[in-house]
C-alpha cells in the first residue's frame, strides 16, 4: 500500500514537503489516543530489548538524527516502534540552513541527497521541548545530537559545543557530538584527531554524567576511523556512530543528470550500507570492549541489514533514508523481521 502511495502521489511533492508533511502525522501519533493505538500495533516484541548506555532500550533499532531536528516528534516516533529516537543536530544559535532546495531523492537508488546544513531552532528550544518529553511515560530513549552553528568560526566551536551540551545533556539519555556533517563548511576538519581531542573532552566535561559519542563521516580513511575510535575509548566516551552521510557518489545506478542536479551535499540511503558496516567493523576492532556502545547507520533497510551492522560490531542500529521509501510502518517490519530471526 504505501510503496503505491509512494510511487503515485508522495514522489509528486518536494521531498522537504512531504517531510514536513509525514512529521504532522507523527505528531498527531504522539497524541492520546493515536499513540495508545500505535503502540498497541507496533510495540516491540520483549525479546529485542537491550541494554546498552546504561539506558534500556525496546528495540536496537532507532530513527537517526536529521528526521526529527526540533524534538517535535520523538513520542510519536517512539509509539511508531522505534526503540530511541536522536533529535538534531541542534546547534547552539537557531538557524534557517542552506536556502532551498536541498533534498533530493534518488529513486532508483533508495537513496537521498541532503545539503539542510543544520535546520533548527535552536538549543534553548531543543531544551524546552526535551523538558515536557520527559514528563511522558512509555517514552522513547531520547539522544541530542549537537553540531556547530554556522556563524560560529571553526576555531571557536569548542565553546558553542559546550553552550549546547551544557542546555541539553541534563534533559537527553544521550549526547552524540556531530563533526561529520557534509553541509556545514568547516565541520570535518575537527575530525583530526589533535583537534577532535580537546573539543571532545571539553564537551565531556559539559555532558557530565550523560553518555556522550560522537558521530564520524564514512568517508574517513580506515586508519582515521580506528584512531578517532581509539580516542574516544581513551578520553572515556560511552560510544561512536558510524556513520554520517557520505560526499561519494560511487557506483549509482540513478542517471548521472538527476545526480549532477542534485548538487552538494550527503548521500545516504541503499548506496552507503557497505561502507557503514565496514566502519563498524574498524570501530569494533579499534575498541573491542563490549560495553564500549558503537552505533550503526547507513543504507538499512531490512531486519537483514539491521542484522548485519550487529553482526560486524555494533551495538544498537539506526536508520532515516528508508523511512521515506517504506513508510510509517518500516521500525514495525523491522522489529518483526529481528524478532523472526
Ligand atoms: C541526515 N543525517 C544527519 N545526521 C546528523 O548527525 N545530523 C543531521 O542533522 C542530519 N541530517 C540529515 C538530514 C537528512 C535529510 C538525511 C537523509 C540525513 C544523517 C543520518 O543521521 C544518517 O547518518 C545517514 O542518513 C545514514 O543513514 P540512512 O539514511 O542511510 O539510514
Amino acid at each position: 500500500m504505501y510503496p503505491l502511495l509512494f510511487r503515485s502521489i508522495l514522489t509528486r511533492f518536494d521531498p522537504e514537503t512531504a517531510h514536513h508533511a509525514g512529521m504532522l502525522i507523527i505528531r498527531l501519533v504522539g497524541i492520546w489516543p493515536f499513540s495508545w493505538a500505535a503502540r498497541a500495533l507496533t510495540r516491540p516484541d520483549p525479546s529485542l530489548r537491550t541494554s546498552a548506555l546504561g539506558l534500556d532500550f525496546s528495540s536496537p533499532f532507532g530513527i537517526a538524527a536529521g528526521f526529527d531536528k526540533n524534538a517535535v516528534g520523538a513520542y510519536g516516533l517512539g509509539a511508531l516502534g522505534f526503540g530511541h529516537v536522536e533529535i538534531g543536530t541542534v546547534t547552539a544559535i537557531p538557524q534557517e540552513g542552506n536556502p532551498k532546495p536541498r533534498l533530493f531523492r534518488l529513486v532508483p537508488d533508495r537513496a537521498l541527497i541532503n545539503r539542510m546544513g543544520f535546520n533548527n531552532r535552536g538549543a534553548d528550544a531543543a531544551s524546552r521541548r526535551l523538558r515536557a518529553l520527559r514528563m511522558r511515560t512509555q517514552r522513547p530513549v531520547v539522544g541530542a545530537n549537537i553540531g556547530k552553528s554556522r556563524v560560529v568560526d571553526v576555531d571557536d566551536a569548542t565553546a558553542d559545543y559546550v553552550r549546547s551540551a551544557t542546555l541539553l545533556a541534563p534533559l537527553a539519555d544521550y549526547l552524540a557530538v556531530n563533526v561529520s556533517s557534509p553541509n556545514t563548511p568547516g565541520l570535518r576538519t575537527l575530525q583530526a584527531v589533535e583537534t577532535l581531542a580537546p573539543l571532545l573532552s571539553a564537551v565531556k566535561d559539559a555532558a557530565g554524567s550523560t553518555p556522550m559519542l560522537v558521530k564520524i563521516a564514512p568517508d574517513l580513511a580506515d586508519d582515521e576511523i580506528s584512531a578517532i575510535t581509539r580516542l574516544a575509548v581513551d578520553l572515556g566516551l560511552a560510544g561512536l556512530i558510524a556513520a554520517n552521510t557520505t560526499i561519494s557518489r560511487e557506483s549509482l545506478i540513478t542517471d548521472a543528470t538527476t545526480v549532477e542536479a542534485a548538487g552538494a551535499g550527503g548521500l545516504s540511503g541503499a548506496p552507503m550500507r557497505a561502507r557503514a558496516v565496514r566502519v563498524v567493523e574498524l570501530a569494533r576492532a579499534a575498541a573491542p570492549d563490549p560495553q564500549f556502545c558503537i552505533i550503526g547507520v547507513g543504507g538499512v533497510e531490512t531486519a537483514d541489514h539491521v542484522r548485519a551492522l550487529l553482526d560486524a560490531g555494533a551495538t544498537l542500529v539506526q536508520g532515516y533514508t528508508a523511512f521515506i521509501y517504506r513508510g510509517p510502518l518500516w521500525a514495525r517490519q523491522i522489529n518483526r523481521g529481528l524478532r523472526a530471526g
